[in-house]
């Protein structure tokens, strides 16, 4: 599957030239959701793919997509440092784009210390390997979530993390920690704080892109857990893989500071209801409706976040290409077709 609006260049956002063809790419979390785009489209770069895989996820892109048969691939876990450091030392990589994480919040919450040494001594093993053997640039996943909730919105890169649940401070703790080694290393790393990211590929169902498309194609009523008032913004994953590049090219060719932050959202708030009515109408099956199960907020969530991407747009010359429901259609039709 092309979805046609990548940045169009071959590799840095606004340049002719492939500074990827035959750059060694190393991806962890490569058959999760953000992962196997990151593949794709570092694969049409021409680049050597190094993945890091932990277990078999049967529908994502990368296995739908066949992708690992072009992937030099490792299987385990983060927590595995001797395995990390082997994968660095035994291959010069160029860029490393660090996804894996444990992402579910509802696990966090049942489960905190998986999650923790998941995200956050994950993250150390990598970054200690990172020190030692050195990259030309990485680019690390944080969240919006890492900031916790604040009143003033959109939120801002100097907003403080002030994270208060487990999901949420792993997150925090990946992103405090990464920008602590760029600044004490001097290491060429840089941070994403990307809002809620949707498309093709996301085989996480208690997120509800997926969650929706699934009930819709079961004839189900989607179901939304909280009253269906709580804001956010929902960013198609082909704007994100732009990112994630524009910020590995950005780091290559030194423009940008080591140890940066940066968000990437469209800004454009919008409730879960009215999401969820929109991919209904997308579906064209508009018999069903929307099924409220929450009564107010839900404990421990944040009602109100989105973020400012005007950081992003002024140093990257990044913006969003694609309008929510263009990505919706493409999104809806992936599920209808795999599921
Ligand atoms: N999807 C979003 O809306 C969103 C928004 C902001 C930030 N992020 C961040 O982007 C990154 C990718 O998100 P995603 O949506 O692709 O998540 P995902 O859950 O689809 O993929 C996570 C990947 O990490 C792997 N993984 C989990 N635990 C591991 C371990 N212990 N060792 C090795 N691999 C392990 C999984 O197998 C999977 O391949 C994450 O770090 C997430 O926190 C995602």
């Amino acid at each position: 599957m092309s979805f046609g609006k990548g940045i169009g260049q071959l590799g840095g956002y606004g340049k002719k030239m492939n500074i990827w063809r035959n750059k060694v790419v190393f991806i962890t979390g490569a058959n999760g959701f953000l992962g196997g785009h990151l593949v794709k489209r570092a694969l049409s770069y021409k680049t050597k793919v190094i993945v890091l895989i932990k277990e078999d996820i049967r529908l994502s892109l990368f296995k739908v997509e066949n992708l690992g048969s072009k992937c030099q691939i490792y299987k385990g876990d983060l927590s595995n440092s001797k395995l990390i450091d082997s994968i660095f030392k035994n291959n010069k990589i160029d860029v490393c784009f660090h996804m894996a994480a444990q992402t579910i919040v509802g696990i966090a919450n049942n489960s905190p210390t998986g999650t923790l040494k998941t995200n956050i001594q994950g993250t150390w093993n990598m970054l200690e390997a990172v020190r030692n053997f050195g990259v030309k640039a990485m680019v690390v996943a944080s969240s919006d979530k890492a900031y916790g909730e604040h009143k003033k919105l959109p939120y801002k890169e100097d907003a403080p993390l002030i994270a208060l649940n487990p999901y949420d401070a792993s997150k925090s703790c990946t992103d405090i920690l990464s920008r602590t080694y760029a600044n004490t290393y001097k290491l060429p790393i840089a941070v994403t704080r990307c809002a809620n990211i949707y498309g093709p590929g996301d085989s996480n169902f208690s997120r509800i892109v997926p969650d929706t498309c699934r009930a819709i194609i079961n004839g189900k009523n989607p179901v939304i857990r909280s009253d269906g008032t709580p804001l956010r913004d929902y960013v198609f994953v082909e704007d994100i893989v732009n990112a994630y590049f524009a910020l590995a090219g950005s780091l290559l060719n030194k423009r940008i500071m080591f140890g940066e932050a940066f968000n990437f959202g469209v800004d454009k708030p919008i409730s879960v209801i009215a999401l969820v009515k929109k991919i209904i109408n997308i579906s064209g099956n508009l018999r069903l409706t929307p099924e409220i199960k929450g009564r107010g907020k839900i404990k421990g969530e944040i009602d109100k976040q989105y973020l400012s991407s005007v950081k992003a747009k002024r140093i990257l010359g990044w913006s969003p290409k694609w309008r929510l429901e263009e990505g919706l259609k493409i999104t809806y039709r992936w599920y209808k077709d795999h599921l």
